[in-house]
């Protein structure tokens, strides 16, 4: 078990232009889409958190050939589409979501069986929502009941296997929830499938997968909110990738953050995509009046990306709702703790899906600010955070295994009037395995404790 302990940064400053770990989201399905392609894909700017790793070690578990190449360069043998091989133990997701859902999608189109399991916190995470609409063009899937919410179900999945000559068949899906897992799933069954997928969600969530699989031939056309894939006429080929990746919006959110709360901070984010579907927090920033500038550099592999610049500015508490949640969902943890500086009331409304990510967000951050002494209200989808000034309580924090509420109390144990301690901190390899030397080069002080279990 590792344990981090924030030493206040009382009169410092954290100042620096830093690199930020790869996406996470465009890691899963470079890996992913590249297996599935015709020859080899080169890979570079990739950081091996340990979502991405859980990706690459179930691919090479279907005969994937994945190889390192540099410290952050890997080549991918891709086998094609009808070249997976059955697994001959069940694949480990770990702690990755992403990796369950979108790996499903495809294992529910294969002639072979195969079994997908995860940790403590993936075995509880909702399932159905993949599941059902796959089941309805023909997979055959099976999950354990969920043990907190009726009718649904979660890890392990045991994946029955369409058997030779089988195929899955046309969908056309309304998505209740906005969620690019969901949609990823059903548009990467639908490249095995005899017939079209229409794909519908309630606002756009993120498209890295509409982005990759058009730039890859995939007949697959977008309007607005729906999607369209129909593989009719096509050949099935898709190109071997070459591609650097972005470096991710949802890991930069921290450090920018952490300058806006850290008085008279100043720290640049480079090369960071700002997909307009995961910049909802740089728009929260601005409704803020937090000292921010996004200096554009172009597209890397079909993304925009920029360097971010992040200053302390005096912050105003405001209201994060609506569209907005979808393309800021994996930044509200760390939001709050913009919100711990804001004067005034900061709601967070229309996020209940924050209850079915790797911990129950809104809960475990209600805790996380306690804890700090900041006065918090827990709303069914979301939260009422009151502004403090001054030293923030010596807090004792148990991340859940969650990465983002590890990385959220770090970055608030800076304002602690004494240091405080986050424990079960190992988790933050899954997104961002350099966020402790991160932090350090900006300047905080952060020990690392590793005890025996
Ligand atoms: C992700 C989609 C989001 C996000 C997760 C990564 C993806 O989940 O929270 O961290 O890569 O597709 P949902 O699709 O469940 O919203």
């Amino acid at each position: 078990m590792t344990d981090l302990v924030i030493h206040p940064i009382g009169e410092g400053a954290l100042s620096g232009s830093v690199p930020v770990p790869s996406d996470k989201s465009i890691g899963h399905r470079a890996l992913l889409f590249s297996a599935l392609c015709n020859g080899k894909s080169r890979i570079s700017g990739f950081s091996f958190s340990a979502d991405n790793v859980s990706t690459a070690d179930a691919l090479r578990a279907m005969g994937v050939r994945i190889e390192t190449t540099g410290k952050t360069e890997l080549t991918v043998e891709g086998v094609g589409l009808y070249g997976l091989r059955a697994p001959d133990k069940p694949l480990d997701c770990g702690n990755s979501g992403t990796t369950m859902r979108l790996i499903t999608g495809i294992l529910a189109a294969q002639s072979f069986p195969s079994t997908l399991i995860g940790d403590h916190s993936l075995t509880k995470r909702p399932m159905m929502r993949i599941v059902g609409p796959l089941r309805s063009r023909g997979a055959r899937i099976d999950g354990q009941p969920h043990p907190k919410r009726e009718g649904d179900i979660t890890a392990p999945l045991q994946i029955h296997g369409l058997g030779e000559g089988k195929y899955l068949g046309p969908i056309e899906y309304e998505s209740p929830v906005s969620s690019a897992q969901i949609k990823s799933a059903i548009l990467l069954s639908g490249l095995f499938a005899h017939g079209a997928t229409h794909f519908k969600e309630p606002t756009l969530s993120r498209d890295h997968t509409e982005r990759m699989l058009s730039a890859l031939g995939v007949p697959l056309r977008t309007v607005g909110t729906m999607v369209e894939l129909d593989p009719g006429g096509w050949n099935g080929q898709m190109p071997a990738l070459d591609m650097e990746i972005v470096g991710d919006a949802s890991a930069a959110a921290f450090l920018l953050v952490a300058a806006q709360i850290v008085p008279g901070s100043r720290v640049v984010t480079r090369s960071v995509g700002t997909n307009p579907t995961r910049t909802g927090l740089l728009e929260v920033l601005r409704d803020m009046g937090a000292g921010l500038s996004i200096e554009s550099l172009g597209e890397r592999a079909g993304e925009p990306i920029a360097d971010i610049h992040s200053w302390t500015e005096p912050l105003r508490a405001t209201t994060i709702g609506g569209e907005r949640v979808a393309r800021a969902i994996d930044e509200i943890p760390i939001a709050c703790a913009l919100a711990v500086r804001a004067s005034g009331t900061t709601v967070i409304r229309d996020a209940e899906e924050l209850r079915v990510k790797e911990s129950d967000r809104i809960a475990t951050m209600a805790t996380v600010l306690r804890s700090f002494g900041v006065t918090c209200e827990e709303l069914p989808d979301g939260l009422r955070i009151e502004g403090k000034e001054g030293p923030l309580e010596a807090a004792d924090i148990d991340s859940h295994g969650d990465h983002r509420i590890a990385m959220t109390s770090a970055i608030l144990g800076l304002l602690g009037r004494a240091p405080t301690r986050v424990r079960d901190a190992g988790c933050i390899t899954t997104s961002f395995p350099k966020f402790v030397a991160t932090l350090r080069g900006l300047g905080a002080t952060i020990d690392v404790v590793d005890e025996a279990p």
